[in-house]
């Protein structure tokens, strides 16, 4: 994971690298720092904690009028190879301090290579793989005729995934950079020139951007923007506009990116919907996507791939897929995948689910799926990622906008819609539903934002009702069928957002050994929607309530039974139990946001998560 960040021009540099890195921060946050040219020198400043921390530490230090050179590199850690620590942030100095990297991604065989380096004589001052590329680029360096040279000699001996940005004291108006299976964009200016990990971050900046593929270096300059193969050719690549993205750092005056984005989640069904389903009669729009209708037909099986929360809205779909179109539809964590010998064939189709469209475990797990002959299918937020990359001519984008917050919300409710909208799209091209319940699943998919937005007015009396529970040390999620996925979302966010344990389960599985841990200090909270599963629900929360749990329901108004077996109902407005979901999901986000807040925890930034998680 990790972000970088660098920039050549005229601006002042250290500004320029600080807001490039708060853009930056959701790809990790356990240090940060900078490599910047004053005088002759290569100086790096760097510290554990936020890029708050290093702003502070940045502060004490004045730079002299005459010792500025307006080219930089900056990077925030999550770390993997090394405690986060002062010592083991990035930027990483060679022994001679005379190169400076920052990298995201892991180098594979570090271990090796800095086996062989040590035998050398080099002596390695950090625990992180990083320190091998620069010691490596040092060492290349004696016996290269150039820098591009050693770089290029340098990527071949390494073995991993990688985004790296090197400054030469000796060459102080360059970045090298350079990436493999890592992002790494480069932001065309006017008189400067940027690179950074994602083009979100370099729209705040410039309005075109070249995208590297792997292996390519790119040498900028304030003037230029040279790209090289790995055989020192030159070669050339055309900019590309950027989407601008407007002041991602602007919360609109909410406390906190998490509420903000909780509360733009009627905003972003709405305008998904005016996309791809203008009406309820007429067929889902999906007009890039380019899946034949008679391979539907013939489809063997449906693989969904994903983690974290987007795991969960594949989960929901396989419900949603299984209902209208018949097609045996399974969910895999991508990392298990990784792990598991599933059958594909050529009639398969594997859909891909990432938010960041970057989760190192879910790329990996499609092109396995993928070299096995199935067809992909991508659902990502990111026009500009790999997985987009990966499957082109497949792709449906989520369109939730920037999230900022590392804990999904908009994202997860534009997954769904999404997934539910390619389960109408396959029914329809494959004539395997039935008219009318199609387009009575359409109407109730319109009707949503009107539901979701009468949903999110009542934060407040939820936030009434949660805080009670914020002592609790553990906390129980019960649902069933499309509840299910539902009560694992909530327990991931109340994890993720209030360090407190929690765990979902369907609530049938109580009974057969989770019903232990429960006592008057472990809250249940049940998923109920009148529906298929209702009764059942009830009489496994009931079931629960004998063992003197605190008894907590999301539950629709008016649900007398409820009202009177739980100790506090979440109540949502009504709703079919197929669509369910897209309500469930937001009292419980509530849930997990008003208990991390009460608290005092870092809402945004959990400790030890990241948004995008670059490594496998
Ligand atoms: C990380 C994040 C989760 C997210 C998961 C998958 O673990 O902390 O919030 O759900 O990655 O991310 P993706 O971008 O692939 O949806």
């Amino acid at each position: 994971m990790c972000g970088i960040i660098g920039y050549v021009g005229d601006k002042e540099i250290v500004p320029v690298l600080l807001k490039g890195l708060h853009c930056l921060e959701y790809r990790g946050y356990d240090s940060a720092g900078i490599a910047i040219h004053e005088g002759y020198n290569l100086n790096i400043i760097k510290s554990i904690g936020k890029i708050s921390k290093l702003e502070e530490v940045l502060k004490g230090k004045k730079r002299k009028e005459s010792d500025r050179n307006n080219c930089g590199i900056g990077h925030t850690r999550w770390a993997t190879h090394g405690e986060p620590s002062d010592i083991n942030a990035h930027p990483h100095f060679d022994t001679d301090e005379k190169i400076a990297v920052v990298h995201n991604g892991i180098i594979r065989n570090y271990q090796e290579v800095k086996e062989k380096l040590i035998s050398l004589g080099i002596k390695f001052k950090t625990q992180t793989d990083t320190e091998v590329i620069v010691q490596l680029i040092s060492q290349n360096m004696k016996d290269s005729r150039s820098v591009l040279k050693a770089i290029s000699k340098t990527i071949t001996e390494l073995d991993g995934s990688y985004a790296i940005a090197v400054l030469f004291k000796n060459e102080p108006d360059k970045i090298y950079a350079v990436r493999k299976e890592a992002p790494l964009v480069i932001g065309i200016g006017i008189g400067e020139n940027y690179i950074a990990s994602d083009s979100t971050t370099l729209s705040q900046f410039v309005d075109k951007v070249i995208r590297l593929k792997d292996n390519e270096i790119t040498i900028i300059s304030k003037n230029g923007v040279e790209l090289y193969n790995l055989q020192e050719e030159k070669i050339k690549k055309e900019s590309q506009i950027v989407a601008k993205t407007k002041d991602i750092l602007d919360k609109k005056g909410f406390k906190h990116y998490l509420a903000k984005e909780i509360n733009e989640q009627a905003e972003v069904v709405s305008n998904l919907l005016k996309d791809f389903l203008p009406n309820s009669k007429d067929p889902i729009q999906f007009n890039y996507l380019k899946l034949d209708p008679s391979f539907l037909k013939n489809l063997d099986r449906i693989l969904i791939l994903a983690c974290g929360t987007a795991y969960h809205a594949g989960l929901v779909a396989k419900h949603v897929l299984e209902t209208l179109t018949s097609i045996p539809t399974e969910v895999q964590f991508a990392s298990e995948y990784l792990s598991s010998n599933a059958v594909l064939t050529n009639k398969s189709l594997v859909i891909g689910i990432s938010q960041s469209g970057e989760t190192a475990d879910t790329l990996a797990a499609v092109k396995k799926a993928v070299s096995k002959g199935a067809k992909l299918l991508g659902v990502t937020n990111r026009a500009d990622s790999e997985i987009a990359n990966l499957a082109k001519d497949h792709l449906i984008l989520s369109k939730a906008g920037v999230e900022v917050s590392v804990a999904a919300t908009k994202t997860f409710m534009a997954q769904l819609l999404s997934l539910y909208l390619l389960a109408i799209y396959i029914a329809e091209s494959t004539n395997q539903a039935n008219k009318t319940t199609l387009t009575n699943l359409k109407q109730a998919l319109r009707e949503l934002p009107q539901l979701i937005d009468q949903t999110l007015l009542r934060a407040e009396s939820y936030q009434e009702q949660i805080v009670q529970y914020a002592d609790k040390p553990d906390f129980v999620f019960i649902g069933r069928g499309i509840g299910y996925p539902i009560a694992l979302e909530a327990a991931l966010k109340l994890k993720e957002l209030s360090y407190i344990h929690a765990s979902g389960y369907a609530s049938g599985e109580m009974k057969h050994g989770p019903i232990a841990v429960l006592d008057p200090n472990v809250p249940v909270v049940s998923i109920c929607i009148p529906g298929e599963n209702y009764d059942r629900v009830i009489q496994n929360s009931l079931e629960a309530k004998s063992r003197s749990a605190p008894m907590i329901a999301v539950a629709v108004d008016g649900d007398k039974k409820a009202d009177s077996i739980f100790n506090t109902v979440l109540h949502i407005p009504q709703i079919a139990e197929i669509v369910s979901p897209f309500l469930t999901v937001i009292p419980l986000q509530f849930l997990s946001y008003y208990i991390a807040e009460h608290l005092g925890r870092d809402v945004d930034q959990p400790r030890n998560l990241a948004k995008s998680v670059t490594v496998e």
